[in-house]
């Protein structure tokens, strides 16, 4: 197995600047991306197997419904390249399920933005696939990757799972996947898995679960800001709270101040009233429809779409248009 390391984005300098930036904001913010230190990513893993969080277990059985003909699309010798692989069951699992499916494949590429995520992923896939070349990168996919020297001449298949896609703006995702388009090169095959719209209910129950580990989550970033951004963050004074944002089409998370309060982030403080919030996350909710569009305007084309009886979530196989 081949390992290669290189640096991330999303590291603590990244972080304090990202922090004055989004706090000092009319609606203070801080982007999603930070969620995943160690304890976030463990927490993640543990979101994904909840009951209430639906879209792992109904993606995981999409890809199985369908890996055959994923497989097809993808043909032999080519290397897997995953954006935001994740860590826990439920996320390797849906790696391993193209795995084991690809015929030949010549290698596997694993990007995530945590370095956790990686290498608790990587023990799991030591022990499943020990002759498979791996290489385990730490990196923001948002910025222009370079993986020369990777399984050269072999086509590439991209793997986008989890609705992570959903975070992002829509002129974000027209970014992002022509970025993954460079990446990827001609030829190439992604494969993206989206939630879609539906009842509120369900939605903000994936996003607000009754263990609280979906809180727990969210209010990680304030002791993450306290540990890594020589904040002071009073955690008992903020709360987890999701709404569904029925103009944007979007799950919003936020944290709530239950009180006014002041906050020093790195030697700069910042005032909040009672009842104000940090805006932690966006993961908008999509129909086909509205996703195709995005695809065609990143230069991609919808070769396939596959999805649950129920409509719930959809994985997108797309080819490069033109
Ligand atoms: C919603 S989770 C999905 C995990 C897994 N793919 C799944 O389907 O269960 C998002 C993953 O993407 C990673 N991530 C988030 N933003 C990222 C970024 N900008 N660059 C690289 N990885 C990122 C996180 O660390 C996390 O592992």
């Amino acid at each position: 197995m081949q390992k290669a390391i290189s640096t991330a984005n999303g590291g603590t300098s990244d972080f304090v600047r990202a922090l004055h930036d989004g706090l000092s904001e009319p609606q203070k913010n801080i982007p999603s991306r930070f969620f995943y230190d160690a304890n976030g990513s463990l927490l993640f893993a543990e979101i994904t197997t909840l009951e209430e969080y639906y879209p792992t277990l109904t993606e995981l059985s999409i890809l199985e419904q369908n890996a055959d003909q994923i497989a097809a699309d993808a043909g032999p010798n080519c290397l897997l390249v995953e954006f935001g692989s994740g860590s826990g069951f439920g996320s390797c699992k849906k790696t391993e399920i193209l795995l084991d499916k690809l015929e030949n494949v010549a290698g596997y590429v694993s990007i995530d933005i945590s370095p956790t995520a990686l290498l608790e992923a990587e023990q799991r896939r030591l022990e499943r696939y020990p002759t498979l070349q791996v290489s385990a990168v730490v990196a923001d996919f948002s910025r222009k990757l370079n993986l020369s020297g990777v399984a050269e001449g072999a086509r590439r298949v991209g793997f986008f799972p989890g609705s992570t896609v959903g975070n992002l703006l829509s002129d974000e995702v027209v970014d992002l996947l022509s970025n993954f388009r460079e990446i990827l090169g001609q030829d190439s095959l992604l494969v993206v898995g989206l939630d879609l719209q539906k009842d509120h209910g369900t939605l903000l129950k994936a996003y607000d679960d009754s263990k609280g580990v979906t809180a727990a989550f969210n209010l990680n970033l304030l002791e993450r800001a306290n540990r890594e951004a020589a904040a002071n963050f009073d955690l008992s004074a903020f709360q987890h709270k999701a709404i569904y944002n029925s103009v944007m089409e979007r799950i919003e998370m936020h944290l709530v101040s239950l009180r006014a309060q002041e906050v020093t982030v790195a030697g700069i403080t910042f005032d909040f009233r009672e009842g104000e919030t940090i805006h932690t996350e966006n993961s908008h909710k999509y129909t086909i429809e509205g996703f195709t569009a995005l695809c065609l305007k990143a230069g991609w084309r919808v070769e396939r779409i596959m999805t649950d009886p129920k409509r719930m979530f959809g994985v997108f196989a797309l080819k490069i248009a033109g």
